[in-house]
């Protein structure tokens, strides 16, 4: 082969590979492109064989000529090799990247439910008024939760409490006055007590309805008790709730454990009286029904009527936690949404 032929030989190789450097895309293809010019059985290594069969002057030259081609190539595969890695950290960098310099993410405190921090301040207020705070079983007998508070099997008042019932005959308690018939029966009188708790209805649930919600039942047996006394009490409970004076009415209510029986309204907090969409433009919101326990009720628990008198009432709970917090959905209380639990 000629000096020529060789030289175009070298000058064609330093073109192609360096336009197979410019072009490859990947270390892979960058190292593969190499190892075809540059390896041990490349183009250049072939070239130089061909060199021992040339005229010494012609090999120093064209032997110059292969070295400069070589030199040029590795420095251009060198720093094309680099600039590969540094882009591969560079990219590794931005996807590992960690701010050190931000604070420690910690422990998030939870918080109580509303409607347990509306029960506990409730619970607070009248042990400072002398009452025991009491539980009784979700589950209860029927003789509990309806025939010791004045509501017979045919009673069309068993009616107004959609019941689940247990196939041995005991139900999910309706409501908390089952517990006053506990408590009657275990203290007997004078007794003060109250007893929040959960209570479950065969209810369609929306928005205002669910099968499970909480009351707070409230009962004092002592004598001489009036419906001053009721009122007294039950003005001091919505003041401690609402951490304001608020203006009540009494309404005649029936609920066959107590006579006389009311149904108490509070002065619409939201428009103080002048009528809104809370209070369906009345001016009062009912919350709260009570009364003067009944004779019946006090008898089947073992007290005489002619000697001991009481007041009971009803809270539900879970009404009163949304007005307190503002809540417009019921079932948001049961969700277990963090959103919406952290807000309180
Ligand atoms: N237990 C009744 C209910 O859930 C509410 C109630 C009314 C309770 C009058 C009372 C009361 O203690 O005196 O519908």
């Amino acid at each position: 082969m000629t000096e020529a032929a060789l030289n175009a030989q070298l000058e064609e190789l330093r073109r192609a590979t360096l336009a197979g450097f410019a072009s490859a895309v990947s270390l892979e293809e960058l190292e593969s492109t190499r190892v075809e010019a540059l390896g041990r059985k490349g183009t250049l290594a072939q070239i130089s064989k061909n060199l021992a069969k040339l005229l010494p002057e012609e090999r120093a030259r064209l032997g110059k000529l292969l070295n400069a081609v070589k030199q040029d190539l590795e420095q251009e595969y060198a720093s094309k090799q680099r600039r590969f890695e540094q882009a591969a950290l560079a990219e590794r960098l931005s996807r590992e990247w960690i701010d050190v310099s931000l604070p420690a993410p910690g422990l998030r405190p939870g918080s109580l439910h509303p409607v347990t921090q509306v029960q506990q301040e409730i619970e607070d207020l009248f042990t400072s008024l002398g009452f025991a705070v009491l539980e009784g079983p979700e589950v209860e007998t029927e003789e509990h939760n309806f025939d010791a508070l004045n509501i017979p099997p045919t009673h069309p008042a068993r009616d107004m409490q959609d019941t689940f019932w247990l196939a041995n005959g005991h139900l999910l308690r309706t409501h908390t006055s089952p517990v006053q018939v506990r408590g009657m029966r275990k203290f007997g009188p004078p007794l003060r007590l109250i007893a929040p708790g959960r209570t479950f209805r065969n209810e369609e649930v929306d928005a205002s309805h669910e099968h499970t919600f909480y009351q707070l039942e409230g009962m004092m047996v002592d004598r001489d008790v009036s419906v001053a006394n009721l009122i007294y009490f039950m003005r001091t409970l919505l003041a401690s709730v609402f951490k304001r004076e608020v203006m009540l009415r009494l309404r005649p209510g029936y609920f066959p454990f107590v006579e006389p029986g009311f149904e108490l309204d509070i002065r619409c907090l939201i428009c103080d009286g002048s009528g809104c969409a809370v209070c369906k433009q009345s001016g009062w919101v009912e919350l709260l029904p009570c009364g003067l326990v009944h004779p019946n009720v006090l008898r089947m628990s073992d007290i005489d009527p002619d000697e001991w008198g009481g007041f009971a009432f009803g809270l539900g709970l879970t009404r009163l936690a949304m007005m307190r917090y503002g809540i417009d959905d019921i079932r948001l209380l049961q969700s277990g949404d963090l959103r919406f639990l952290t807000q309180f």
